[in-house]
């Protein structure tokens, strides 16, 4: 089914941190970062952009975002399913809210593949998110494998369905895109290849959540994005963002990319 673009979808970049940077350096870096788009003029209203440090670094970048009123918005890499209990190692969306996190990444290729996280805890987190006020960025995303026995976006698919199973109402939710074999590997799809599949993704969200809410809800690309292919791919439609591991780690290359609008002519 067509979907019609919303022209008042904000565009997301948004930082996945990973395990990279320990709570000092997250100050140091989100106080740079911050400066760096403030001197640079940025419109956070027009583009905005998030971080996403390691759990032990968010009260910090919390006391120090809100003490100098930095327009950054800040999430977590990961939730539990739970809200409290005997959970060892376990975060719940509670202290997260508490924190004052905009939003969680749920569902990453790497705690797919490394924590062996079913299509079923995912869509578990999600709900989890949900009912603790936070935004989930649902990820998503095809192996090499999958894209040669299944074509593109099959899996990709099939996950989105299985993560919104619990999901009934417009919650305000993101999806970001995420082929695993373009993460970390140099090699980023193609903004064609990256359009096709947020194209299926956004007709899922029509046929699950409704026209209205598959019309305002951010899909973002991830793999690979850089400050010299970012443009490309917020150039295409149905993408509204990108998700960006490693170059987020650099505050040069990061504002860079929350900046694709002024280095290259939309
Ligand atoms: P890279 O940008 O390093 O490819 O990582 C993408 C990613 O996994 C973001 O969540």
């Amino acid at each position: 089914m067509a979907v019609t673009i919303n022209p008042r979808r904000t565009p997301l970049i948004a930082g996945n941190w990973k395990m990279n940077l320990d709570h000092l350096q997250a100050i140091a870096f989100v106080q740079k970062l911050a400066w760096n788009l403030k001197d640079a003029g940025h419109d956070f209203t027009a583009v905005e952009a998030a971080v996403f440090p390691p759990f032990t670094d968010l009260r910090s970048v919390q006391t120090l975002i809100s003490a100098d009123k930095l327009q950054l918005a800040y999430g977590a890499q990961d939730v539990s399913e739970h809200d409290s209990g005997a959970y060892t190692g376990e975060i719940s969306g509670a202290f997260l809210s508490q924190l004052e996190c905009r939003y969680v990444i749920i569902g990453h290729s790497e705690r797919r593949t490394l924590h062996g996280e079913s299509d079923a805890v995912v869509a578990a987190k999600v709900a989890a998110a949900i009912k603790h006020n936070l935004s989930p960025i649902i990820c998503v995303g095809e192996t090499a494998e999958d894209l040669e026995t299944h074509g593109p976006s099959a899996v990709p698919v099939a996950q989105l369905r299985a993560a919104l199973a619990g999901v009934s109402n417009a919650a305000d939710i993101v999806v970001a895109y995420e082929p695993v074999w373009a993460i970390g590997s140099g090699q980023a799809a193609t903004p064609e290849q990256a359009e096709q599949v947020a194209a299926a993704l956004r007709a899922v969200l029509s046929e699950t959540l409704g026209q209205d809410v598959a019309g305002k809800t951010r899909i973002l690309y991830g793999g690979s994005v850089k400050g010299s292919n970012i443009a490309g791919f917020m150039r295409e439609p149905n993408v509204d963002g990108a998700l960006v591991g490693g170059a987020s780690l650099d505050i040069a290359e990061f504002s860079s990319i929350v900046r694709y609008q002024k280095h290259v002519a939309l």
